[in-house]
């Protein structure tokens, strides 16, 4: 059998659930390893570019504001609570939560962490002020109309939602798989040293 063949198929909500959830819990170490440094440990960058909110005041007054971040990662919410927010920090993954979790262990900045599906959150109607979120969770579903729905169905009328987003993001997991084989052939002996990868961003790979 060929394990290389590459099939097109539908996936309902659980499966793609479930494969997300495992892919991030897989990831979660390799990702802070490559970008926390980046990230910071009290801090909110909102791209690749090194936007961070601190400069770009996209979220507006955060004082008081009840805010939820999606797809937090290791939470850039712990910032927000820094200026006075009352931020609360949702992910799927498990394992990227650890990392919030250590990180508030190691900056003595605590947030409230979740772990859920940003497709079905788990908060009440109009619970908060601003949703917002940094390359989190949107990318990542097959219907990131949904994720805006619960957005807004968990917004008070007249809040806020902003979101830095590239949507589908193929070429990340084309560079995934290059960097899974080059992790690979080099436990093999092969491409030794060799550079096979470079883009100039969060999710540059150095191969
Ligand atoms: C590219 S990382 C961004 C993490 C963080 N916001 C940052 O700036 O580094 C994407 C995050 O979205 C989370 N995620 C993916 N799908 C999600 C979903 N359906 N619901 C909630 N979080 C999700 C992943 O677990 C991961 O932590």
């Amino acid at each position: 059998m060929d394990d290389n063949r590459v099939l097109r198929r539908r996936v309902g909500d659980a499966e793609a659930r479930r494969a997300n959830r495992r892919w991030w819990d897989t990831d979660a170490d390799d990702y802070q390893a490559e970008h926390g440094h980046f990230l910071g440990e009290v801090d909110f960058v909102w791209c690749p570019e090194g936007l961070h909110e601190a400069d770009a005041r996209l979220l507006g007054d955060l004082a008081g504001r009840r805010i939820l971040e999606l797809g937090c990662g290791a939470a850039a919410a712990r910032w927000l609570a820094t200026q006075g927010a009352r931020p609360v920090a949702l992910d799927l993954s498990a394992g990227m939560l650890r990392h919030a979790a250590q990180s508030a262990d190691r900056s003595g900045v605590r947030v409230p962490l979740v772990q859920a599906d940003a497709l079905a959150l788990p908060f009440a109607d109009a619970a908060f002020d601003t949703v917002c979120t940094a390359f989190g969770a949107i990318p990542f579903v097959a219907d990131s109309a949904a994720v805006m729905r619960e957005a807004a169905r968990v917004l008070r009328p007249g809040g806020r939602w902003v979101f830095s987003v590239t949507h589908p993001i193929r070429w990340v997991i084309l560079l995934v798989l290059t960097y899974d084989a080059v992790k690979r052939s080099r436990k093999l002996g092969g491409l030794h040293g060799r550079r096979v990868g470079r883009v100039s961003h969060r999710y540059k790979i150095h191969a």
